[in-house]
C-alpha cells in the first residue's frame, strides 16, 4: 500500500474552550483565514488552521488512468506548520472511516472508492485523514453546525474535499495543453507548472520520486468551512529537471 504519510513537526493547536461558537451559518460571509483583521476570534466562522492544502497522486495502479488521485487533504496553521500528529480533538477519534461513511452517504463511499483510494485497503489512509487532519478543522467541529447529527463533521470534511479535487482536475488542464503521460518523453517543470497556472489559475508545488512525478499539491485559504481561494503554493517542488509522468 503506497501511504506517503507526511512527517510531522510539533504545534498541537487545541481550541480554546473559553471561545464561544458561533453557528457557521451566522458567520460573515467575506473575511478569509488567516486574516490579519480576524481579531473576535470565532473558530467556527474562521479556520484556525487557515492554510489548507490539497494533494493529489499520481500512482501507478491507483484510481482511473486518466485522473490524479486525491491522497492527502489536510489544514495547516497560517504559518504552514503541520497541525500535530495526535491530530487536535482525541474524542472525535474513530477506528472505522469506511463503514462510516458507507453507511451515512453511499454515494460519497462510491466517489471515495473511485477518486480517493489507495493500491490496497483504503481505511488505513481515510483513519489517517480523519484522526490527524480532519479533526484539526476548527470550523467543522460538531457544535459549528446549526443541526448538527452524528458524522456530519465527517461526511462534510470528506465530501469538501471531494468537491475541491473535482474542482481541480490536473489531468484536463495539463491534458489541454498537450501534457500527457508518455513513458518515453520528459517534461520540463516551469512547463508543467505554468500550464497549470494558466488553466486553472493556481500555483503548484510539483512533487517527484526519482524525477517521477508523484504529486501535486495546491494551497488555498478559506472561508467558512467550504469555501477555497487559492494562495501561493505552499511546500517545495522536488521535481527539479525534466520530470516522466508516465502512463499509469
Ligand atoms: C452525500 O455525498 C454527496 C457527494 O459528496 C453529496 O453531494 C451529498 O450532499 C451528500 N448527502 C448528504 C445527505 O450529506
Ligand atoms: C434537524 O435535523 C433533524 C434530523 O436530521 C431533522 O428531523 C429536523 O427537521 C432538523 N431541523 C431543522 C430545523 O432543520
Amino acid at each position: 500500500m503506497k501511504l506517503l504519510l507526511t512527517t510531522f513537526t510539533a504545534c498541537t493547536l487545541l481550541f480554546s474552550p473559553a471561545i464561544a461558537a458561533l453557528s457557521g451559518d451566522k458567520c460573515p460571509e467575506d473575511t478569509l483565514s488567516c486574516s490579519a483583521n480576524i481579531k473576535e476570534a470565532d473558530t467556527c466562522c474562521y479556520e484556525v488552521n487557515g492554510i489548507f492544502a490539497l494533494v493529489d497522486f499520481w500512482i501507478k495502479g491507483v484510481g482511473p488512468e486518466d485522473k490524479f488521485s486525491l491522497n492527502e487533504p489536510y489544514p495547516h496553521t497560517c504559518d504552514n506548520t503541520l497541525t500535530g500528529a495526535d491530530g487536535c480533538d482525541p474524542s472525535r477519534k474513530v477506528d472505522n472511516v469506511e463503514s462510516i461513511i458507507s453507511t451515512v452517504n453511499k454515494t460519497l463511499y462510491k466517489d471515495m472508492r473511485t477518486h480517493w483510494s489507495s493500491d490496497g485497503d483504503n481505511e488505513p489512509l481515510w483513519l489517517h485523514i480523519w484522526n490527524v487532519h480532519a479533526i484539526c478543522m476548527s470550523t467543522n467541529r460538531p457544535e459549528c453546525f446549526s443541526n448538527f447529527s452524528r458524522y456530519q463533521d465527517m461526511v462534510a470534511y470528506f465530501s469538501n474535499a471531494l468537491a475541491l479535487y473535482k474542482r481541480y482536475n490536473f489531468y484536463a488542464a495539463l491534458a489541454k495543453h498537450d501534457i500527457v503521460p508518455d513513458n518515453s518523453k520528459a517534461v520540463d517543470p516551469a512547463k508543467f507548472k505554468n500550464e497549470i497556472k494558466a488553466e486553472l489559475g493556481i500555483d503548484a508545488a510539483i512533487r517527484c520520486l526519482h524525477n517521477e512525478l508523484v504529486e501535486i499539491r495546491v494551497c488555498f485559504n478559506m472561508l467558512g468551512r467550504d469555501r477555497y481561494v487559492p494562495i501561493d503554493a505552499c511546500s517545495d517542488d522536488t521535481c527539479l529537471a525534466p520530470l516522466s509522468y508516465p502512463l499509469k
